[in-house]
């Protein structure tokens, strides 16, 4: 997959996908993550990209043809267009299931927004896909797009190594994941719960599965209508229901 970050902070965006996982990834060529400089796009002398908002108020708007010019290049350069995300707090708030249809595509492009936003009509005339992280507002579009980045790009084969594996963390099966421990047995008056020291793989597995039924029952009860469960699973739940 290729993932091209439209952005006025390029050194930000690739400082950040160069580190870790997303990085190995990166070198690997697992994922082509590119960032692209926005203002490349602007033709004034001094390489202006917003301007004032026409009807007054604070701050400043995106022009619209730099990000116009900007995403019809890519679209030229690698000869087709990739699916376009705005990202936006007016947006649909992402979820791990959208992160897992992303992942997907062969080509996703990424617009991040600064300062008041961008002019209404670009998006209009490029009709890309609004995304938001969640209800709260940023200074800008960087950091959720490096956030969608980084949740397509491990979702992509070969980017996470067995022992990184997704299958069993959080949300990915609409359940909250189990409680984790590593070395020491016993740390500060803690001890490790005992049957996950016994070996025992059964014990182990249905130990992690209540728990994380139980997380779930008690902390996000609302994603447990999507989740795949069996009759113990089912079971398991009742009881902690009547012993509410
Ligand atoms: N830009 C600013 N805040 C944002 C948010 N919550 N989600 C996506 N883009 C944003």
């Amino acid at each position: 997959m290729r993932i091209d970050i439209l952005t006025l902070f390029t050194d930000m965006c690739d400082t950040v996908m160069s580190e870790s996982i997303i990085g190995r990834a990166r070198k690997n060529g697992k994922v082509e993550i590119n960032c692209i400089d926005i203002r490349d796009y602007s033709y004034d002398k001094h390489r202006h990209v917003d301007d004032k908002p026409y009807g007054g108020g604070m701050g400043m708007v995106m022009a619209p043809q730099p990000i116009f010019d900007c995403y019809n290049d890519l679209c030229n350069k690698i000869g087709k267009k990739p699916h376009l995300i705005y990202l936006t707090p007016q947006g649909k708030t992402l979820t791990q299931e959208r992160v897992k249809e992303l992942a997907r595509l062969d080509n996703i492009a990424l617009l991040c927004g600064h300062y008041e936003g961008i002019d209404e009509r670009v998006i209009e005339e490029l009709e890309p896909e609004e995304i938001s992280i969640g209800d709260y507002v940023l200074t800008g579009g960087e950091l959720p797009a490096l956030i969608v980045a980084d949740a397509v790009s491990r979702m992509l084969p070969g980017v996470l190594s067995d022992d990184e594996c997704f299958t069993e963390e959080s949300h990915y099966n609409s359940l909250l994941e189990y409680p984790q421990y590593t070395h020491p047995a016993s740390w500060n008056g803690r001890d490790v719960p005992e049957v996950l020291l016994s070996g025992h793989h059964a014990n182990v597995d249905k130990w992690r599965r209540e728990r994380s039924l139980e997380r779930t029952f008690y902390r996000r009860p609302d994603m447990l209508k999507n989740a795949e469960l069996t009759r113990e699973d089912k079971k398991f739940l009742e009881n902690l229901k009547s012993a509410e």
